[in-house]
């Protein structure tokens, strides 16, 4: 039996949709990683083969405020659960960022590439994939990029309310690959069913600013595309820096087998559908 944390966020939701029936979905009712005491007592008394680790402190500015908070749930608790399936013989796939990287390198950033996270959130996911490196040499954690689904808040549905109600300042200067929840899940099932472990970049191909991804957005969604203005990330200042570019590439996946995810753009296009009719 297959064990999703954060089953109830956008990529939990994508692997409870796509794993059996058997599938545990556990949310923070059942299991507070702000608590890291209870892991290990969660996972001895459910003793599931595999768990998928997708929940996390994500709230990237709420973090600055709040470093602690982020640290236990992103750092601590990824390190427990790392020392805990490893006693248990138990498997762990968890997942991180490309905000773990200061954007400063503009060919797309493979998985040897030195991290420097410029903000809380990086610095507390960082922790935690060394935390779990370290407890847990069969344990995989995968770094994603611009998370989106068709059913969660996200920058897509954020884009298609504002962009419906008139013009909107887009940030221009910050690159990545958008990644769709419905790519990512299985793609993570299949290196975790070729028992790949350790670090591995794992993102949609093609990649776009913030701009021009709520540009597509409007596209796909039949809005006024002139309504989205380019404005710079100093023009929007928020409480965590972000990088410039952020694009994941790998150098792992040829050497695994492993396939690519495909361009980003078929799923977007899915995902806006999706997140309009829940909005109608
Ligand atoms: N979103 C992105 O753009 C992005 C980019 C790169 C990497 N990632 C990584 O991808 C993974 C999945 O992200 P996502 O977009 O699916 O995030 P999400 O939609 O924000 O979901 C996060 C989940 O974690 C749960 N959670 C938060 N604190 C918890 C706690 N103390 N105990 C138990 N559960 C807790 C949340 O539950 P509640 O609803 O109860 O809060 C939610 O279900 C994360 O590791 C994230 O860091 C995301």
């Amino acid at each position: 039996m297959i064990a999703v944390l954060g089953a109830g966020g956008q990529l939990g939701s994508a692997f409870v949709r796509l794993l059996p029936d058997d599938t545990v979905a556990v949310t923070r009712a059942e299991l507070d990683l702000g608590q890291p005491d209870q892991i290990d007592i969660w996972v001895s008394a459910t003793q599931p083969e595999l768990i998928v680790n997708c929940a996390a402190y994500t709230a990237v500015d709420a973090a600055e405020g709040d470093p602690e908070a982020a640290r236990r749930v992103n750092a601590t608790a990824v390190g427990r659960l790392a020392e805990s399936t490893a006693a248990h013989g138990v498997g762990l796939v968890t997942f991180s960022t490309d905000y773990v990287f200061d954007g400063t390198k503009p060919t797309g950033y493979v998985e040897s590439d030195p991290p420097n996270p410029l903000n809380v959130y990086g610095s507390t996911k960082l922790e935690g994939e060394d935390l779990l490196i370290k407890a847990n040499p069969n344990a995989l954690v995968i770094r994603t990029s611009w998370v989106l689904s068709g059913t969660h808040r996200n920058f897509a549905s954020t884009m298609l309310d504002l962009i419906s109600k008139g013009p909107v300042g887009v940030v221009d200067d910050q690159h990545g690959r958008p990644t769709l929840v419905d790519d990512l899940a299985p793609a993570t099932m299949a290196a975790v069913g070729d028992g790949v472990s350790g670090l591995v970049h794992l993102a949609n191909q093609g990649e776009t600013t913030w701009l021009g991804l709520a540009r597509e957005v409007a596209e796909i969604a039949e809005l006024d595309v002139s309504n989205v203005k380019p404005i710079t990330s100093e023009e929007f200042p928020r409480p965590a820096r972000r990088p410039a570019d952020s694009v994941l590439a790998s150098e792992r996946l040829a050497v695994l087998g492993l396939e690519q995810l495909r361009h980003y753009r078929v799923s977007l296009e899915r995902a806006v559908e999706d997140l309009m009719k829940v909005s109608s």
